[in-house]
């Protein structure tokens, strides 16, 4: 048996694309994880295996032979995995042959977080196994190294909640800070099945910005309040304020051009059957949206937002963070 580590996924409640430019965001670890089951091999390959999207490859010599799946897909998604192992081998001193499995509930390619998750459970599990001490600080600057070969130019929002988890406040000059959310937020989550790329999306807000820089700041403005009264209302267990600031941090994600068709039917679905806020969440142009709810609206909210063509669930905040299952 090898070494078994997990690391949550996350919804971002307020601030995504403008955290990009330095501004402040909230984002919530929820319960849903991704897995890394790592073990050594007796030769000097890297073989990966991701379960739930059927691929597998191993690395030889730093070439990628697919044995299951997509190519392309499985090139996207194992070679950043394997800069985070070639990380810590590194540090390690030796190069050592692996197997590693991946096993994941969190949607791809979504705005959950699953790149970030599963390079914090691959670092974790990668350290444990062959000893190198890795504190969290460690697990977060390997998987944001993985993430900026995924996404470009992130801010690092993503690693920073699958490897701490909670609730942060976080912001790319000073850092982030671990929220107290004492009240439950009851959030459903709603994947429009459109998958879609980051980096295209962060990009399109780029060249916006480029064009209309006078407008786009302003926008940006605007979200930075949104997100300093949100952590009042989070204080304040102000589930109707949030709901109203959810609202308003979407017309102008909207404003910026991420949304779309498939994201406009579910937030409007969900609002109707009584959703206090909606709103996209991550880089939009499809993955998924989130709306808040008073428990019991719940059931309304998850039918509409199903009724619309949505994949629906709900999601709880989860306090922790990238951890090692088994050893
Ligand atoms: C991605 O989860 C959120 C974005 O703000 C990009 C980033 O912060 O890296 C769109």
């Amino acid at each position: 048996m090898g070494v078994v580590a997990s690391a949550p996924a996350k919804v971002i409640l307020f601030g995504e694309h403008f955290v990009v430019y330095g501004e402040p965001a909230i984002v919530l670890a929820i319960d849903k994880r991704a897995y890394a089951n790592v073990e050594s091999r007796k030769d000097k390959r890297l073989y990966m295996r991701s379960a739930n999207l059927n691929l597998s490859g191993c690395f030889e010599n730093g070439i990628l032979r697919i044995e299951q799946g997509d190519a392309k897909e499985a090139k996207s998604r194992f070679e950043p995995v394997k800069l985070a192992v070639d990380k810590i081998l590194e540090k390690y001193g030796e190069r050592v042959g692996l197997n590693i499995e991946i096993n994941s509930t969190v949607p791809v390619a979504a705005g959950l977080g699953s790149s970030a998750a599963v390079a914090a459970a691959v670092a974790a599990a990668v350290g444990e196994l062959v000893g190198v001490k890795m504190t969290k600080e460690d697990i977060l600057r390997v998987s944001f190294e993985a993430e900026k070969t995924v996404h470009g130019t992130p801010s690092g929002i993503d690693p920073a909640i699958a490897t701490f988890g909670g609730a942060l406040l976080f912001q790319t000059d000073t850092g982030f800070k671990p929220l107290e959310v004492s009240m439950d937020i009851p959030l459903i989550i709603g994947n429009t099945g459109v998958e879609r790329s980051t980096r295209l999306q962060v990009e399109k807000v780029r060249n916006l910005r480029e064009k209309h820089s006078q407008i786009v700041d302003h926008i940006m403005w605007a979200a930075r309040e949104v997100v300093l009264r949100a952590v009042d209302a989070l204080k304040e267990n102000d589930l109707e304020t949030l709901g109203e600031l959810m609202n308003i941090n979407h017309a102008l994600l909207y404003g910026v051009g991420v949304s779309d068709e498939s994201l406009e039917w579910l937030i409007n679905a969900a609002r109707k059957a009584g959703a206090l806020g909606a709103k996209l969440t991550g880089a939009g142009g499809g993955g998924c949206m989130i709306a808040l709810s008073k428990n019991e609206k719940l059931e309304d909210i998850l039918e509409a937002i199903q009724r619309a063509g949505g994949r629906p669930f709900v999601a709880r905040k989860t306090d922790e963070g990238v951890r090692i299952e088994q050893n």
